[in-house]
């Protein structure tokens, strides 16, 4: 191995070491990245529920293992866990992954050395849960991914190619997820549920269904918590979570049509004019209120440094769980009526106080997750907007 100057961490209980670099990117010699920290505590979290639930032992596959600081947290933070397989494509990462087991005086951790395809497809059904955080996009991985996963298994994906996701570039998305984005308000929702709604027809090849348990959008990249399970019967009906959502970028109206080959409303219903499609996509759950609650609870039991903004994000996305498809954003709404926006806390009352559901939403700290139409929001906002 090359001579390199080496740094330490230490994340939860766990420490590592690994060349040091200037600057956060693949070229780095062994990848690790500190932004990442959130994204391994939740997983964390949500490994032990999905084992508490299972009560078995459980064997993680960590596909892309880089300095390995994911699947040895694994190991050394989760109870129950009985083999985990580390894998990169990169022999320099494999060095640093053994170094790393052996600093925390770890068994049970097997290193290999494929591209993570070809990893998968040699370990069909063997692991529990299988852990996708690649450079970028997972799509080339999910085949083989849907081929591996076993029955009542985890499947933990990350998406870092959210300007393909969230519509800033359309052709990347139709070429990587075989849909249609929209870079809307709320364009980070519809970037999870395209990626969602890709992994549910892909795995359906195999026969297999996912029900998804946690999902968020948080800095640059995207990340969800999937149960797989096989039927195809029930995955034939899973298939009808996915559908479109419809736009208009007049009006602000937006509406959800279930169905991939259904046909779909062209004009907006409230204004008259053209409604732009985004999908397809899934529209089932993306949050589970039981799933995310265990997740809170098990932060007690858990060394996590990033405790606060994981309890945060939880609780906002509990919230969401029971919430429809997409959302306002109040300072989008205001500034085409050419109104200044009213209080945040007033809009909500005034919402709940009509009957009407108002959440708030980890997506964006101004937007309103409701089921009162464009039109309802509008006066509210005009007669707050009056009487200030
Ligand atoms: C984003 S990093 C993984 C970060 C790691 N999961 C973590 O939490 O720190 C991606 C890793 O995938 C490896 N890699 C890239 N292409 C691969 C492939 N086709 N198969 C397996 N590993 C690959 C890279 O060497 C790199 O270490």
């Amino acid at each position: 191995m090359d001579e390199y100057k080496i740094k330490s961490i230490e994340e939860g209980l766990t420490k590592i070491e690994f060349p040091e670099f200037d600057k956060i990117s693949s070229d780095a010699p062994v990848f690790y990245n500190p932004n990442m920290e959130l994204n391994r505590d939740l997983s964390i979290l949500a490994i032990q529920v999905f084992q508490k639930n299972e009560q078995r032992e459980i064997n993680i596959c960590d596909l892309f293992g880089g300095s390995g600081i994911r699947g040895i947290r694994y190991k050394n933070e989760i109870d129950g866990v009985g083999t985990v397989c580390i894998n990169d494509i990169s022999e320099t990462a494999n060095f640093y992954e053994r170094h790393n087991i052996k600093l925390n005086d770890l068994n049970d951790i097997e290193v290999f050395q494929h591209d993570a395809s070809m990893f998968l497809r040699m370990k069909r059904g063997e692991f529990d849960v299988i852990d996708i955080d690649p450079f970028g996009t997972p799509s080339p991985f999910l085949d083989s991914a849907g081929y591996c996963a076993r029955r009542n298994s985890l499947l933990c994906v990350t998406a870092t190619d959210t300007s393909a996701l969230c519509g800033t570039y359309k052709e990347p998305c139709i070429r990587k997820y075989n849909a249609k984005p929209y870079k809307s308000e709320y364009c980070h929702e519809t970037g999870i549920r395209i990626l969602a709604g890709f992994v549910a027809l892909t795995l359906a090849k195999y026969g297999k269904y996912i029900e998804v348990k946690m999902s968020h959008s948080t800095e640059h990249y995207m990340r969800l918590y999937l149960y797989v399970k096989k039927g195809p019967k029930k995955t034939d009906e899973r298939l009808k979570n996915i559908g479109y959502i419809s736009h208009c970028k007049h009006c602000l109206h937006r509406q959800t049509s279930k169905g991939l080959a259904s046909p779909i409303e062209d004009v907006c219903p409230v204004c008259g004019e053209k409604l732009i499609h985004a999908g397809p996509l899934w529209l089932g759950e993306i949050q589970n209120s039981e799933f995310i609650q265990n997740m809170i609870e098990e932060t007690e039991n858990k060394k996590i440094n990033k405790e606060k903004e994981a309890l945060k994000l939880l609780n906002s996305c509990l919230n969401e769980a029971n919430a429809p498809a997409t959302f306002y954003d109040v300072h989008k709404i205001c500034k085409s009526m050419k109104i200044s926006a009213p209080k945040l806390d007033l809009i909500f009352d005034e919402i709940e106080k009509n009957g009407h559901i108002a959440i708030k939403t980890h997506y964006n700290p101004l937007g309103i997750k409701s089921d009162a139409s464009i039109k309802y929001i509008r006066h509210i906002l005009f007669s707050l907007c009056e009487s200030e």
